[in-house]
């Protein structure tokens, strides 16, 4: 039992600390979260179910429903916790099981919002240390949240899934010596769901261009337990630079995690989305634990954020 209170840094204070260069991220402004109602969302591990998995009717006996319209959620949120057993014990879409890591985990959402920014409050159980390696040793635990802001083909229904392919690092054909990220279907020539070797048709520069200003892209943040937050998004390749429109806070209270989260509502970097109260927006979360990295993380379906709208996760006005 862990009873050591380890508190991180507001990560844009040890940003500051190490760069003054750095723009500070919006203040984490204090909520009374007791009156904000929790979004109970199970996160679960996926093994190596990419975006050319799901469409393939081989793999996956949701997919004549999945193009037809129905979202993930709509089909696996009752059971995503019996999902994460079937990958993580190695029985499905998992080639290389890491014994005694965990099929999934409850995670608490609330969300409010004013007139400048997004706050998110999350709350998980930490993962106890495995037995296997650590793979980022400088990070026990890592949060990211993805965002659509609708122009990606299939992302308001799969989430975080249309950026997750056979082709990146660790998954069933990824290319010999190289590393490929995550990417968005709209920026390769070809998207080859039985072949799966899409990773470098990519479209020329120009066409990449005008596909990041039309915000065809998964905004993407993310908090390390080191103290640094990030920002960016997914087109050809995951973009993450030292964030200045979001501030993380994190603390490990015992054997549970509380991350808070201040982000803009508006976008200053292109790729990023506006967020605009009264719309709902796709999400999809993401937790490394126990050191983890690459794809083996816990993560959720297809969410819906509200902001003061209707959403399974929904954001109360300040
Ligand atoms: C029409 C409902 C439906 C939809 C929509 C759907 N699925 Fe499925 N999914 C299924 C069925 C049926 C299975 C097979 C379950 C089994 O073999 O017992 C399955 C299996 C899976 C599995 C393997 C784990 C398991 O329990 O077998 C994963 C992971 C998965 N789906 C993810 C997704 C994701 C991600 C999406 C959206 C991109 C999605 N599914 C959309 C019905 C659906």
């Amino acid at each position: 039992m862990n009873s050591v209170r380890r508190t991180i840094l507001a990560a844009t204070a040890i940003a500051l600390v190490a760069g003054p260069a750095l723009a500070k991220g919006p203040a984490i402004k204090s909520i009374n979260w007791d009156s904000v109602p929790a979004a109970k969302v199970t996160l679960f591990y996926p093994g190596q179910t990419s975006m050319e998995w799901i469409l393939t009717g081989t793999d996956h006996g949701g997919v004549r429903a999945f193009k037809k319209g129905d979202r993930c959620f709509e089909c696996h949120s009752e059971e995503a916790a019996d999902m994460g057993a079937k990958m993580v014990s190695g029985k499905k879409a998992e080639a290389a099981p890491i014994p005694g890591k965990r099929p999934a985990f409850p995670f608490s959402v609330k969300a409010a919002y004013d007139a400048d920014n997004l706050y998110m409050r999350f709350e998980f159980p930490a993962a106890p240390r495995g037995a296997s390696p650590k793979q980022d040793a400088e990070n026990e635990m890592k949060l990211a949240m993805m965002i659509d802001q609708g122009k990606v083909d299939m992302a308001a229904r799969a989430g975080c899934w249309v950026t997750c392919h056979s082709d990146a690092r660790d998954m069933p054909t990824a290319p010999a010596g190289k590393q490929v990220t995550k990417y968005v279907p709209e920026s390769r020539t070809q998207f080859d769901i039985a072949k799966r070797d899409n990773w470098d048709k990519l479209k020329p520069a120009a066409e990449l261009d005008a596909l990041l200003k039309s915000g065809t892209t998964l905004d993407l943040v993310r908090f390390k337990s080191s103290g640094a937050a990030e920002q960016g998004y997914v087109l050809a390749e995951r973009v993450l630079k030292p964030a200045t429109d979001v501030t993380f806070a994190g603390e490990k209270k015992g054997d549970t995690w509380v991350v808070t989260m201040a982000r803009k509502l508006k976008a200053s970097a292109p790729g990023e989305v506006t967020l605009e109260a009264g719309k709902a927006y796709t999400v999809g979360f993401a937790v490394h634990d126990d050191f983890a990295t690459g794809r083996f993380h816990h993560v959720s379906l297809d969410m819906r954020l509200g902001l003061g709208t209707d959403g399974e996760i929904k954001a109360v006005k300040q």
